[in-house]
């Protein structure tokens, strides 16, 4: 099988891809991790070959070797650290990539807040990096991973992608900040193809229970942590503010299942026509946070402890995406239900209580 050459792919202005996937290899940076080790092997099923760089900062090098066991395919894993413009211009030289699906980077946002020159420096020079050497190997495919971050506290729910943009914190101000920096690039040359993707609240894991979301310490995020006091390595869930104006007073999110989540960047990859586009990936639908812990009880059939709490700085009361623009541009949709999510979330939680580090210890 014949693959274009650089210097083809660098002269094409091509509206249409026609190549099949089997044809087409992408680089994952950050595959190692939550929602890239998730998408790789939805790209790996789909035919595409896969390429992951990560320096392994926030993931386990287990979560590659179970991409490549659960979809029976050989998946090149690079070592490195983005932030180095060699390592980067190395993996470009040393592989034929089609398509770039950028994950990699740090997510925490309390930890923004204390090391904000880490999260610029680590988001940004990531990608620029990334940008420079796409740029000069003729690769002009790029999938984002941005957040409904971006969109800070909105004035209307759900939130389309015409929402205003604002950001209340560093972690969501290099979302923000890459977002205009793919935006101008794209302004710069018709033959950049750019996806922003803007996930809402991703949850869940593969159904299989062998990939799932491991996080370092306590878990910042809602569903992370009931999974943990599920299985017991927790007492109790603090419920961060019941006064919010909401149905039952807490926070209400867009929940959406990993998986659906992955096949978002399939079809991200396939689209064409225009340079730089923003997408929603969520449901629009909402679930409260007493509505979580009811569904992650039934889901694990354990009786979840939970207090109520003061409000967590920084959060909102609503966040509900539009997600029409991703229905009807990529013709994707998220159909997973939250039921699904818990379940899935808790078979990987329940067989893997200390996440990768479990099948290892022993
Ligand atoms: P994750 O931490 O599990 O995955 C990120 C991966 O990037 C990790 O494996 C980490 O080791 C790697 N990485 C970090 N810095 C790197 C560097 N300098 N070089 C190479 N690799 C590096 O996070 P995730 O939940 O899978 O999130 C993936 C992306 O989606 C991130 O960009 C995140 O900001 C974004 N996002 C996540 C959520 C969420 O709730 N999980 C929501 C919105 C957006
Ligand atoms: C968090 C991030 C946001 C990111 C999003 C998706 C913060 C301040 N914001 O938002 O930038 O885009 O995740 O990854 O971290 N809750 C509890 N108890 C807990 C944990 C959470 O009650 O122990 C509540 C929260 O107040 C919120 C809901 O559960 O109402 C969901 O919280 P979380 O999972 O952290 O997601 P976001 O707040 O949407």
């Amino acid at each position: 099988m014949q693959l274009t050459s650089r210097a083809d792919r660098t002269a094409t202005v091509s509206p249409v891809n026609v190549r099949p996937r089997s044809d087409r290899t992408v680089l994952v940076t950050g595959g190692a991790g939550y929602i890239g080790s998730h998408t790789a092997v939805a790209l790996l099923e789909q035919g595409f070959e896969v390429i992951i760089v990560d320096d392994l900062s926030n993931s386990s090098a287990r979560a590659v070797e179970v991409v490549g066991h659960l979809t029976g395919r050989n998946v090149t894993f690079i070592e490195g650290d983005l932030t180095d413009s060699t390592v980067v211009a190395s993996v470009f030289a040393s592989h034929p990539i089609d398509a770039v699906i950028h994950f990699a980077g740090l997510k925490a946002v309390g930890e923004s807040v204390e090391q904000p020159l880490r999260y610029y420096r680590t988001n940004l020079l990531s990608t620029m990096n990334l940008l420079e050497a796409m740029q000069s190997n003729g690769v002009f495919d790029l999938v984002f991973s941005s957040s409904a971050t971006v969109y800070g506290d909105p004035d209307t729910v759900p939130i389309p992608e015409s929402a205003p943009l604002r950001t209340t914190n560093p972690y969501g101000a290099t979302k923000l900040m890459i977002e205009d920096i793919c935006r101008d690039v794209a302004a710069s040359d018709p033959r950049w193809n750019i996806s922003l993707l803007r996930y809402f609240n991703p949850v869940g894991a593969h159904p299989s229970g062998q990939l799932g979301e491991d996080p370092n310490g306590i878990p910042n995020n809602l569903v992370p942590f009931v999974m943990q006091v599920a299985v017991g390595r927790r007492d109790e869930v603090a419920v961060f503010g019941d006064d919010y104006d909401t149905p039952d007073g807490t926070g209400v999110r867009d929940y959406i299942h990993v998986v659906d989540l992955a096949l978002g960047h399939i079809a991200a990859l396939d689209r064409r026509g225009g340079r730089c586009e923003a997408y929603n990936l969520g449901t629009g639908n909402g679930s409260s946070v007493l509505e979580i812990i009811a569904a992650a009880s039934a889901a694990s059939g354990v009786e979840i402890p939970y207090r109520l709490a003061d409000r967590r700085p920084g959060d909102i009361a609503t966040s509900l995406a539009d997600p029409t623009r991703a229905n009807t541009e990529l013709g994707w949709r998220a159909d997973r239900a939250l039921d699904v999510m818990l379940t899935d979330a808790w078979r990987w939680q329940s067989g893997n209580p200390n996440g990768f580090a479990s099948d290892t210890a022993s």
